[in-house]
């Protein structure tokens, strides 16, 4: 079937007690049982639930997986995926992640043995050289906030040559314009919270596999762990995914109108978004991907600046995340990535007057219009 048929069938059927078309909201803790060891496949509500699996089933065909795994957040399933990686093991990651990740990586999973290289992933030849034996590789494409292209083939290619996995958060760009599997990855991670779900009103996180082995580990630890998705997360989320092929393109068509009109503006240093023919990572982009997304960051030379836009805004949003609908602006510096140091942000060039919009759906006019007035004000 096609991507968008997938969006609003795959994992679904009719429900199977009165023909309900839309996958009922399974809010039950257990299941009745006919007898010891009789059962109708469902045992208890953590370790199986309908809706959560009609989600996963769904999300497993978007990305081209053999399974998916629901966890209750993104940092849940990245924690899940994790835990593939023993002690005294390492993973190479790329340097510019969501800071959520480098926190789990650096302040909890340290604590148990496992090591963290962060290496620029934007350029696959010289991540080769730079990081010796590693077990798993662990990449953003395009990174998180400042829009660096990471050349998925090559990446599975130097991780495949070490005998390690490849791992893509492919959070930014959602299935819709990024398959990452289909280009060697060998797991696909998401904040569902983000464009999958795409209405802002829910956190989850999955992990989809291709390999038998990995699917039976991640349902283990589902289970094992017990950071699963809730039915009504799990409902909304399904219900996000109908309409991903129809939000993604418009997403991307108000992108690239917000980025050109940063990108001139004279108080606006520098823009950052892989759809601009002269970004590095422009040509990989177009290979790997069928489009370049809607998030989009931008330098104002200072944080009184950043500061003064995002006091200005009023359609655009003030807040974490994005992804949804709504046009959304943060300040990675102190928001998402406040867990880095600021000599590891200077390192990065995530600097103080960096501004991060997640571009939504509103018209296009109307998110121009206002990030204008707001800029007038800096
Ligand atoms: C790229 C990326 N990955 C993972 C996460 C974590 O997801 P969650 O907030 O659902 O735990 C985020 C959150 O912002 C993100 O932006």
């Amino acid at each position: 079937m096609g991507f968008s048929t997938d969006c609003i069938h795959a994992g679904q059927e009719p429900d199977p007690t009165t023909g309900a078309i839309i996958t009922p909201i399974y809010q039950t803790s257990t299941y009745v049982q006919e007898g010891i060891g009789s059962h109708k496949g469902y045992e208890y509500a953590r370790t199986q639930n309908p809706t959560r699996r009609a989600l996963e089933r769904n999300l497993a065909a978007l990305e081209g997986g053999s399974d998916a795994y629901c966890y209750a957040s993104g940092m849940a399933a990245t924690n899940a995926v994790l835990s593939l990686v023993k002690a005294g093991q390492r993973v190479v990651v790329s340097d510019n992640v969501y800071g959520g990740t480098h926190r789990l990586f650096t302040k909890i999973l340290t604590q148990y043995g496992l090591e963290f290289a962060f290496i620029d992933a934007s350029d696959a030849a010289a991540l080769e050289r730079q990081a010796g034996d590693f077990q798993l590789l662990w990449i953003e494409t395009p990174t998180n906030p400042l829009m660096k292209v990471c050349d998925i083939a090559a990446l599975a290619e130097v991780a495949h040559g070490r005998g390690s996995l490849l791992v893509v958060d492919n959070t930014f760009m959602s299935p819709y314009f990024q398959r990452p599997l289909s280009l060697g990855a060998d797991i696909v991670v998401h904040s569902t919270t983000k464009f999958l779900n795409g209405h802002s009103d829910s956190i989850g996180g999955v992990a989809v596999v291709k390999a038998q082995a990995h699917a039976e580990w991640l349902q283990f630890v589902q289970n094992a762990a017990g950071a699963i998705l809730s039915p009504f997360d799990a409902w909304l989320v399904l219900r996000g995914t109908k309409t991903l092929a129809l939000r993604m393109p418009r997403h991307e068509a108000n992108g690239r109108l917000v980025a050109t009109f940063l990108r001139q503006h004279a108080k606006v240093r520098r823009t950052h978004w892989p759809g601009f023919p002269d970004h590095p990572g422009h040509e990989v982009q177009k290979r790997q991907a069928t489009g370049f997304g809607a998030l989009i960051s931008f330098d104002l030379g200072g944080r009184d600046a950043a500061d003064r836009l995002l006091r200005s805004v009023r359609l655009c949003s003030l807040g974490e995340s994005l992804g949804g609908v709504e046009t959304l602006i943060s300040h990675p510096a102190s928001m998402t990535h406040a867990g880095y140091t600021q000599a590891e942000r200077d390192a990065l060039g995530i600097v103080d007057g960096l501004v991060r919009i997640s571009v939504g759906c509103e018209d296009a006019d109307d998110i121009v219009a206002d990030l204008k007035q707001a800029l007038d004000r800096v």
